[in-house]
């Protein structure tokens, strides 16, 4: 249903001036939104929210219950990049969208697969830009299925895996709007897959563990070294780029072998992905060498028959994507 549309009955009043500012400007990226839109975005889904509370209050919960908005949204996994990495469910909520709002990670072709049509909204950090904060990306996220119209929510990887999808999910439940998840493929396992790692390989590795190397917003970045040193399992480690050098310390310090391998996979599963290989203490001493892409650090000892079977010492260099790209990979 298009944006013009009536807005459904009882959220009318805080619809129209919701959308009256934006209009079309939304599809050029969340920059228009900067500064009094912004401002005046947060007051709008403040207001929205204090509506709903006072329904409730006067005893109108069988009402805000029963009269489920006509729009939807679904959290649609983009994977790490590749289009050909969708599921067929990503395929269709795409086709099906009325507005798409999505990160910088997603993969380039992967918003062609939304109808001309279709609103694209970018609400992910692009040209040095900050990102759109969360709550206001969840009130826009509301406020657009609440004019009925179906919402893809565009994540990279997998929107459950250091996605924020909770945040988003959570303030859906407390408007009564129904929310579907659509798994992708995290980068993890896409970089797995691209560099033909087993993480589990067996006899050596038992877990695998996906940890971020990002503390929250001005918190420090401080995990537990102990419960991440295990010398019998993988590492995958999310946003490390930054904290390599800390990463690399904390490991060795709490017992790792400074000769673990560890690999940097940088845009995995995109025509320029890059690998950087690296040991723990190497990486402790002078961080890892990947530019600026999305970039994973795996570490641990599932990766060294493979670094071995390339043939080159343990140091960082480079090894383009397209080296594996076709081969057939001898893995378990
Ligand atoms: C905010 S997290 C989002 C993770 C995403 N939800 C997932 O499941 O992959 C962003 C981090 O994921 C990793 N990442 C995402 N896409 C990647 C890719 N194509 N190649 C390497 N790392 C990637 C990087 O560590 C990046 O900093």
């Amino acid at each position: 249903m298009p944006a013009s549309a009536k807005p459904r009955e009882g959220f009318g009043p805080f619809l129209g001036p919701l959308f009256g500012p934006f209009g079309g400007g939304l599809s050029m990226g969340w920059p228009k939104l900067a500064g009094g839109l912004a401002v005046r975005l947060a007051r709008m889904g403040r207001e929205l929210r204090a509506a709903v509370t006072s329904r409730r209050a006067a005893g109108r919960d069988a009402d805000v219950a029963t009269r489920r908005p006509a729009g939807s949204v679904t959290l649609v996994g983009a994977g790490p990049g590749d289009p050909d990495l969708l599921t067929v469910a990503a395929v269709k909520a795409l086709a099906a969208a009325d507005v798409v709002l999505y990160d910088h990670l997603v993969g380039d072709g992967i918003l062609d697969l939304a109808p001309a049509k279709a609103e694209r909204i970018c609400v992910g950090k692009r040209s040095g830009r900050h990102s759109l904060p969360q709550e206001e990306i969840n009130t826009l996220i509301a406020a657009q299925a609440l004019a009925g119209r179906r919402v893809v929510r565009l994540k990279g990887g997998d929107p459950m895996v250091f996605g924020r999808a909770g945040e988003e999910i959570d303030h859906l439940d407390a408007l009564g709007i129904p929310v579907r998840v659509i798994p992708g493929i995290t980068a993890a396992l896409g970089c797995a897959a691209s560099t033909g790692l087993s993480l589990t390989r067996r006899g050596v590795s038992r877990a695998v563990t996906f940890v971020t190397a990002h503390g929250r917003d001005g918190e420090r970045f401080e995990p537990d070294w102990a419960r991440l040193a295990d010398p019998q399992g993988t590492l995958a480690i999310y946003m490390g780029r930054e904290q390599a050098r800390a990463v690399g310390q904390g490991l060795t310090g709490a017992g790792l072998c400074a000769e673990t391998p560890v690999l940097a996979v940088e845009n995995g599963c995109r025509p320029d992905e890059r690998h950087h290989w690296t040991t723990l203490g190497a990486m402790a001493a002078d961080g890892v060498a990947a530019g600026k892409g999305p970039t994973l650090l795996l570490v641990g000892e599932a990766l060294r028959q493979r670094r071995q079977g390339s043939g080159a010492a343990y140091a960082v260099d480079d090894l383009g994507a397209g080296h594996h790209r076709g081969q057939r990979l001898d893995h378990d």
